[in-house]
């Protein structure tokens, strides 16, 4: 673990924002913390590493790297290769079965999500030993007591160090004894029941834009083969292709926990793990449709919707649309303008607007 080595991080997706980082200071609090411990040969696992920093330093200890994103598989593997750590990471997924062996030391960022904290709790407490220590690493501002809570459900002992640079880290050990699995999470949207696993977009009910956009959208005759991209819990590709049976829907998620709620949901979906389209080789579609993502975390960044937009155009069949919905104070219009012909105002509110874009009118 080497503090004083000079370290190169890259931000996968990229970022046209070059005021957001690859890491801050709650990062650099844990790994100062658990390099004046003697944790090396231990059994160590990272969880909520977004671009590799905690695996970079941690590299030594040769640690299970807990993913949920496929741009933090990538973007972990790429910093690794940057830094010349020449190692294969071992990545496991949240719907990991079994441990080579059980963790002695657990290192965390907290997420944004408090569900997505209370699963990584509870994934932790299946796979450690019983005397593990779980370092969990926050800036103070985002402080809440149902951190705390959520931690003593699973140890008795949960102790906050001082602040460092704005953050701090909280210090869990003395798990408990038989806690019970908790139960998936329930939205329901004319009369159909969607199920979702902790840490996928809009909790117990549909998000507002959302509703919007699916009371808004017609899907055109010729729209066969739509794609919905950043699809969450599935929620737009379902309700469309019940509405309009004899729509072939694909579905693309950055986040795993959303591409395997898609599958509790929809038998037959055909569903991808990816967070650049590119990646999805071959098909195009008569029909895109999002609720795309303007913030990751603590940070407000629209460069993975603007990315998106630029290369939906490449996937859409030439009498192809594109269908957006935003916040309004957003404007995607003006983007969207650069990129199609075609760029307008389907519906609005107060709050919410749609976007509709093509290469044509249709007759
Ligand atoms: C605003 S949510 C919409 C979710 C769902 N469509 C709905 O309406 O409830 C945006 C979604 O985009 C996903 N996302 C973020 N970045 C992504 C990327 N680069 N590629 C694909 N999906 C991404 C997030 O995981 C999230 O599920």
């Amino acid at each position: 673990m080497a503090l004083d080595k000079h370290w190169n991080f890259i931000r996968i997706p990229k970022t046209k924002n070059t005021t957001l980082t690859t890491w801050n200071a709650a990062d650099e609090h844990v790994i100062q913390c658990v390099s004046e411990k003697e944790t090396l040969h231990q059994t160590t696992a990272i969880f909520h590493d977004r671009f590799g920093y905690l695996s970079c330093f941690l590299a030594d200890q040769n640690p299970d790297i807990v993913i949920y994103l496929k741009s933090q598989q990538t973007a972990i593997s790429k910093n690794l290769a940057l830094n010349k750590i020449n190692i294969n990471p071992n990545f496991i997924t949240p719907f990991v079965h079994s441990v080579e062996k059980k963790w002695e030391v657990v290192i965390l960022h907290i997420p944004k999500s408090l569900d997505l904290f209370d699963l990584y709790l509870q994934i932790i407490f299946r796979f450690s030993d019983s005397n593990v220590v779980v370092y969990c690493a926050f800036m103070t501002r985002h402080f809440t007591k149902s951190m705390l809570k959520m931690a003593e459900f699973y140890f008795t002992d949960v102790k906050q160090s001082l602040t460092f640079k704005k953050s701090r880290i909280l210090t869990l050990c003395g798990k408990k004894e038989n806690i019970a699995e908790k139960n998936l999470i329930r939205t329901i949207f004319y009369n159909k029941t969607y199920l979702q696993y902790s840490g996928v977009f809009s909790k117990n009910q549909i998000d507002f834009a959302t509703r919007f956009l699916l009371e808004n959208v017609v899907v055109e005759k010729h729209e066969k083969k739509i794609l919905d991209w950043g699809c969450g819990n599935g929620i737009i590709g379902i309700f469309l292709n019940e509405k309009y049976p004899d729509t072939e829907v694909y579905y693309v998620d950055d986040n795993l926990l959303a591409t395997e709620s898609v599958h509790l949901n929809s038998r037959e979906a055909r569903v991808f793990w990816e967070y650049d389209i590119n990646n999805i080789s071959g098909p195009t579609f008569d029909l895109i449709v999002s609720n795309p993502p303007f913030h990751f975390e603590h940070e407000n960044d629209i460069s993975i919707s603007l990315d998106f937009f630029e290369k939906s155009f490449h996937y859409l069949t030439n009498k192809g649309r594109l269908i957006v919905v935003a916040n309004k104070h957003i404007n995607y219009l003006t983007h969207l303008k650069n990129i199609f012909p075609i760029s307008e105002i389907l519906a609005q509110n107060s709050k919410f607007a749609i976007y509709q874009c093509r290469f044509t009118r249709p007759c």
